[in-house]
């Protein structure tokens, strides 16, 4: 159902095991609550009215992660941007696509396609399915991409991150710098910021002896790991002192190499939360 908060457009998707809203601006899941528990962190602080990105949820940076690109705005543009809804809503199968607006961009002069289609299955997972097209008749493409996820956990001092053992990482704490040490779990005793690259399809969230969440990745290759802690979190004014706490991005994507997409080649990649 497209239902209006405050002005701005929002999609609510329920079944029997969960729920979720989806604002347009940004194509941005800002709430999944599956039996009952609160599955993404949502800043009480974060802008909703469209003036900037949402902070939680799960923003969608793209066509560029972070700086790793040709374009001077952080993450890309289209977290930035009103969505456009993708087809009819149909109240049977609670899902939604959204198709990212042609416009003209800083620093970009392509025609990318993008769509994200959000569905909660049966059992309640929650389904990410994006997909890009090159619309472009002769140029090939490139791009870069996450799902900049932000996950509730109770106590970020008792979390770990499993899964990650035996890949690499740019610590973009050291210069970008490649780390390769192997220990089992991440855990976050300062700030994190790392990006994993050829990362299982398994990653598992946990607190002490509690599996928190659990992430499924298609065609995603690499991670962001991202906790900003004590001092990176009182410079962001969209975000409470001490919310770094109870939360911690956990971010498919496809930063270290970007994709490159011949002219009218389809890319697709897929995220699943339970
Ligand atoms: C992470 C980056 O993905 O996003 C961090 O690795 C960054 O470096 C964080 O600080 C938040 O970015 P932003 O633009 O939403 O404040």
């Amino acid at each position: 159902e497209l239902i209006h908060v405050d002005g701005m457009q929002v999609v609510r998707l329920s079944n029997a095991e969960a729920s979720a809203e989806v604002y347009l601006y940004g194509a941005h899941v800002t709430s999944y609550v599956r039996r009952g528990v609160p599955k993404l962190f949502l800043s009480d602080l974060a802008a909703l009215d469209g003036s900037a990105p949402i902070r939680g949820g799960i923003p969608v940076c793209f066509p560029q992660f972070g700086k790793r690109g040709p374009m001077a705005v952080q993450h890309g543009f289209a977290r930035r941007v009103v969505w456009e809804l993708g087809g009819a809503l149909d109240a049977a199968t609670p899902s939604v696509v959204l198709r990212l607006p042609p416009g003209e961009h800083a620093d970009w002069d392509y025609r990318l396609g993008c769509l994200l289609k959000v569905a909660l299955e049966v059992d309640g997972t929650l389904v990410c399915h994006m997909t890009v097209h090159n619309e472009e008749s002769e140029r090939a493409c490139s791009f870069s991409t996450a799902l900049h996820a932000y996950f509730c956990t109770p106590d970020i001092e008792k979390t770990r991150i499993s899964g990650l053992q035996g890949t690499t990482y740019i610590d973009q704490l050291a210069g970008g710098a490649v780390v390769e040490e192997y220990p089992d779990k991440v855990e976050f005793l300062s700030e994190v910021d790392r990006i994993y690259s050829g990362v299982p399809s398994k990653i598992m969230i946990e607190c002490g002896d509690n599996l928190v969440s659990e992430l499924e990745l298609e065609t995603f290759c690499d991670a962001i790991v991202w906790n900003p802690h004590v001092e990176k979190s009182r410079g962001m004014a969209d975000l409470p002192d001490d919310a770094w706490k109870g939360f911690v991005c956990v971010e498919p994507a496809v930063a270290v190499q970007p994709v490159v997409l011949g002219a009218g080649e389809h890319w697709a990649a897929i995220l699943r939360i339970r």
